[in-house]
């Protein structure tokens, strides 16, 4: 269902939710593009005649170059998203790169996933994302006008729109907007919703203008993350960083007189729809026997990849019962390809491989399976339901939704294991998984050796529980809770999930 609000919203992230593409002719298409965010919000901007600020993901001919309406044939969530409610962000590539790959992608990803060593420091890149982020607040602005202007017309001149930022690219941004709204008496409120961890403040406080960045979020009326330990986080980064007044028993925090609050909303999965798939893709084919373990991640060294396959040639070493049975099936979706860590991730990864298949490969079976690339959605839902364990082991990861996706798809007549780190958010709550810390690579090997001989009855309960936690708490659950945090819904609307 799609929640009514009683203002327009005005969302504002990175990418847009599509992307623009160039088709033979140069004419520009717009391309679906997944992801819990875009379904759940999605219909919500649609709904309540508001718009979305982003990037199309390609390099536009110029600011005024028209956006495309959706096709007549687009099923997809955002194809009711008309041209007029997208603000589309179009900055020069040469500012651009430093902001994405080198601020974005080279600092502030590792930084926050407690990664510091990987994070280069620089000014110049600092500075473009700066600027980016005020070329994102204008248009934001231009947004806001657009919207009030409707609403004044309307005689609602007591609907304050509500401006939603997302996310780590655009940390800046709130403040940016809330000065140009003090500036020119315009009317919204604000809040901002951080998608990836949140780091301890003596990892923060590496970065050299962290108090700008805090400063930055702080725009806003309410900031969200995945779970509690990244809003603890935050608040004492505010307290020891900018000597804000916290009161950590409610999440609450003073800046200049102003009263931030700060909450935990865990994201969730379109449930149902993962459930759907599950029933209706088709069956994998797969030799008598033969038992899947699975791992789908964008290739990121933030998801312990690397880890992961050391510890499956450490299952073939230890319990060599698993040899010609047991492949190990990696999806590993390309990502941020310009950045140099990446790169270097991409060829570690191309050689493990190689040398462990080399190995123990015999001349019917392959331990390891690996796409360096995208499959369908339909594929994709048929290797959660059909793969006998699911292995999601990040070394940090805001919440991860593969896990959820995984246990939405699951078939109860024969239910798999999910393997999950306790790094990731979602380690915190989907507690019946076979929790695992990545980094003890002879654990994993035995958990993954336990996961594959696991009984029905012990498979079935754990899956039985993961399921009714994940549909309770899906991604409707989620927007809902956001929106009635910040006083956009009734209350009665919001419901009973969490457990
Ligand atoms: C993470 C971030 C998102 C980002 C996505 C893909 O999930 O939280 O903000 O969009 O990764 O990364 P990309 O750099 O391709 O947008």
């Amino acid at each position: 269902m799609t929640s009514r609000i009683n203002s327009p919203m005005i969302v504002v992230s990175n990418r847009l939710p599509f992307i623009l593409k160039r088709n033979q002719d140069g004419v520009l298409e717009r391309h679906h593009s997944a992801g819990g965010l875009v379904t759940a919000v999605a219909p919500v901007v649609i709904a309540n005649r508001g718009t979305w600020v982003g990037w199309p993901g390609i390099q536009m001919n110029s600011e005024s170059e028209a956006i495309p309406e959706a096709s007549a044939d687009d099923k997809s969530p955002t194809s009711g998203l008309k041209s007029e409610q997208v603000e589309c962000v179009t900055v020069a590539k040469e500012l651009f790169d430093p902001y994405y790959n080198g601020c974005c992608n080279g600092t502030f990803w590792p930084l926050m996933h407690s990664m510091p060593d990987r994070a280069v420091f620089s000014a110049e890149t600092y500075d473009a994302y700066r600027k980016v982020n005020e070329v994102f607040a204008q248009r934001t602005v231009m947004a806001l006008k657009k919207c009030l202007a409707k609403l004044d017309a309307e005689g609602h001149m007591d609907v304050a729109p509500l401006v939603w930022i997302h996310d780590y690219q655009l940390m800046l941004a709130a403040t940016m907007v809330r000065r140009a709204c003090e500036e020119e008496g315009l009317r919204c409120k604000m809040s901002f919703f951080h998608h990836i961890p949140f780091p301890a403040w003596d990892i923060m406080r590496l970065f050299p203008w962290d108090d700008e960045i805090l400063e930055g979020i702080l725009g806003c009326d309410l900031v969200g993350f995945h779970i509690d330990d990244y809003c603890i986080n935050f608040l004492d980064c505010c307290q020891r960083r900018l000597g804000c007044r916290v009161d950590r028993t409610r999440f609450l925090l003073e800046l200049d007189g102003r009263t931030i609050h700060v909450k935990s909303l865990p994201i969730g999965i379109p449930y149902d729809h993962f459930a759907e798939m599950g029933r209706s893709a088709p069956k994998i084919l797969k030799e008598k026997n033969q038992k899947i373990i699975l791992g789908v991640d964008r290739l990121d060294y933030t998801k312990g990849l690397v880890n992961r396959v050391k510890a499956f040639e450490r299952l073939l070493e230890k319990h060599p019962e698993h040899v010609e049975k047991v492949t190990f099936f990696q999806v590993a979706v390309p990502s941020r390809q310009d950045v140099k860590e990446y790169q270097q991730l991409k060829e570690e990864m191309d050689q493990l491989i190689g040398r462990i298949n080399g190995r123990f490969s015999k001349p019917n079976w392959s331990p390891i399976r690996y796409i360096f690339g995208c499959i369908s959605q339909e594929q994709l839902s048929a290797f959660y339901r059909d793969s006998a364990v699911a292995i999601v082991t990040p070394l940090r990861d805001g919440m991860n939704l593969v896990a959820k996706e995984f246990v939405a798809c699951q078939d109860l007549s024969d239910p798999g294991v999910l393997m999950l780190s306790p790094f990731a958010g979602a380690g915190g709550t989907m507690q019946e998984a076979l929790i695992v810390n990545p980094y003890e690579l002879d654990d994993v090997a035995e958990k993954m050796h336990r996961a594959l001989e696991m009984p029905f009855d012990e498979r079935l309960l754990r899956m039985k529980h993961l399921q009714r936690r994940e549909k309770l708490n899906d991604v409707n659950f989620w927007v809902s809770s956001f929106l009635q945090a910040m006083g956009m819904l009734p209350c009665d609307l919001n419901n009973n999930a969490h457990n």
